[in-house]
């Protein structure tokens, strides 16, 4: 059995992994509709914005049989690590589901994430059985459940719309001072920065259990990011806002994400009410008001599946009077790993002027330690060179960053100039490395989330061809 990262741009490769996806899915829950190819392939090869990720293969015979998915959340949440692990039904019980767990930790502990978190259906009373293979082998690498959502399924005509129009209106007098939008598509663009805001809460609002996930910064640009990846998923965003008129403020969001044609199903995203604005039943008239449009808009669809921590009660409440029935369970295991006791981290810049003087950095925002120590270039090796690094010496005031361990060896360089000064990819970069590797150490010095990364939007925004930077690593 061999075992090899995919190339999910390679469509040969994406045709085998669907059909081994397709496999995994018609033995572990047939009940459940499944996504196309098409769908799929747009998943796996456009990450969620602000994650990133890799897909990994067992091959016996030249033929699909295992299948590992790992992601990362690349902006908050650096210590955070997700992974999925499906093995063909007719190929389980031979330690092929093992075998690719050992890339897990391994690949984990490189990215200096220590929170490992995977899910898993189970079976719940009256529903469809689930083989629930994954628990005993979960628990077996020390996996302990963290959270139970509760998947649940909801055709769009179960109430008659008599019924939908009566619960409709018994919650809107209490919303007097609202506005119910809705719309299919891109946000009406003078709702986006409110929306962005209520979109920052939603991790703080929903239950996570044991979870350990900290709030998402979505600003404006972030937030068009994902309308963005939407529409490169080929996903129609079906969705609904309630506005408090007096303040043009969003005070609850829900949408609905259809996938392609011919998917007859959609999925309920994210619902959230405000906590400023509870009280006013803004959640199931935004609900109603959103099956309204999807229905008349989008007739192909008949299902909807949402998923709920199975101690969100206000949010089951509002799904149950609509008419959602439960599925099964998603469970949510998690394990954390050691942090490296190896690595203690210095972090070092050096600023060149001109006349090639080297002087300590005055300006490292996001430095903790500041020591100036020469860099040792023979032990590092280069990072691919980004688009806009030449070859020629700098001759603007530059800059290089070092980060070293608890031995002072030096595990990361970065060096960049720039006519413009802005600040370079590179160096942020070297600052996402060193984020992660204080978080392994700094977890016990409380000092996550004193480093923060530097968007990389800030280089973007320099188009100069003089910008000069590169990034090295040290040798494996
Ligand atoms: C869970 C899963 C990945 C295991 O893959 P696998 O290749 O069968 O796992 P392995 O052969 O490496 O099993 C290792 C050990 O896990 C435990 N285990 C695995 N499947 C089990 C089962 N059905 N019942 C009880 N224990 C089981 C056993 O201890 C097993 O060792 P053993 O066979 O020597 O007794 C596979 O069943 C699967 O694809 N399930 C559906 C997808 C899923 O739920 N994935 C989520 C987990 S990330």
């Amino acid at each position: 059995m061999q075992i090899k990262k995919i190339d999910v741009h390679d469509s040969a490769a994406v045709a085998k992994l669907y059909e081994l996806t397709e496999a995994v899915h018609s033995f572990d829950h047939p009940d459940i509709s499944v996504r196309s190819l098409r769908d799929m392939t747009n998943k796996w090869r456009h990450p969620w914005p602000g994650e990133d990720g890799e897909i990994w293969v067992a091959i016996s015979d030249g033929r699909f049989v295992g299948k590992l998915e790992l992601g990362w959340p690349t902006r908050e949440n650096l210590h955070f690590f997700e992974f999925s692990i499906e093995v063909h039904p007719d190929y389980r019980r031979q330690g092929i589901g093992t075998a690719l767990y050992d890339l897990v930790e391994k690949n984990a502990s490189a990215r200096g994430r220590t929170e490992l978190v995977t899910s898993t259906k189970a079976q719940i009373d009256g529903g469809a059985p689930r083989p629930g293979t994954a628990a005993e082998f979960l628990k077996r690498l020390g996996y302990k459940l963290a959270l139970t959502e509760v998947t649940r399924e909801c055709a769009v005509d179960t109430l008659s719309r008599a019924e939908e129009q009566e619960l409709y209106d018994k919650a809107l007098p209490h919303a007097s001072d609202y506005d119910i939008v809705s719309w299919i598509g891109s946000a009406p663009e003078k709702l986006v920065p409110s929306i962005s805001d209520l979109e920052s809460k939603i991790l703080l609002e929903v239950p996570l259990g044991d979870v350990d996930l900290e709030a998402e910064t979505i600003d404006v640009a972030r937030f068009l990011e994902l309308e963005e990846s939407y529409r490169k998923w080929e996903f129609a965003q079906v969705q609904t806002v309630a506005v408090h008129r007096d303040t043009n403020t969003v005070a609850a969001n829900t949408l609905f994400a259809v996938p392609v044609e011919p998917a007859d199903f959609a999925f309920q995203m994210i619902t959230i009410v405000d906590p400023a604005h509870r009280g006013h039943r803004l959640g199931i008239l935004c609900k109603i008001a959103n099956l309204w449009q999807m229905r008349e808009h989008i007739p192909r669809v008949k299902k909807i599946y949402t998923g709920n921590a199975d101690v969100n009660s206000q949010m089951i409440s509002i799904n149950e009077q609509l008419g959602y029935f439960t599925v099964d369970n998603d469970l949510a295991f998690k394990k954390v790993i050691a942090q490296a006791s190896d690595t203690q981290l210095s972090f070092h810049q050096h600023r060149y002027c001109r006349a090639g003087r080297k002087t300590p950095a005055r300006h490292s925002h996001f430095l903790t330690a500041n020591t100036v120590r020469t860099t040792a270039p023979a032990q590092l090796q280069s990072v691919p060179p980004t688009a806009s690094q030449h070859r020629d010496p700098p001759r603007f005031p530059s800059y290089e960053s070092s980060c070293r361990d608890r031995d002072g060896h030096v595990i990361g360089v970065t060096t960049h100039s720039c006519p413009q000064g802005c600040i370079g990819e590179a160096t942020h970069q070297l600052t996402l490395v060193f984020v992660r590797l204080s978080q392994r150490e700094g977890a016990r010095r409380k000092s996550r989330g004193a480093f923060r990364p530097f968007s990389p939007s800030v280089h973007g925004e320099c188009r100069n061809p003089r910008c000069v930077q590169s990034m090295f690593t040290r040798k494996a």
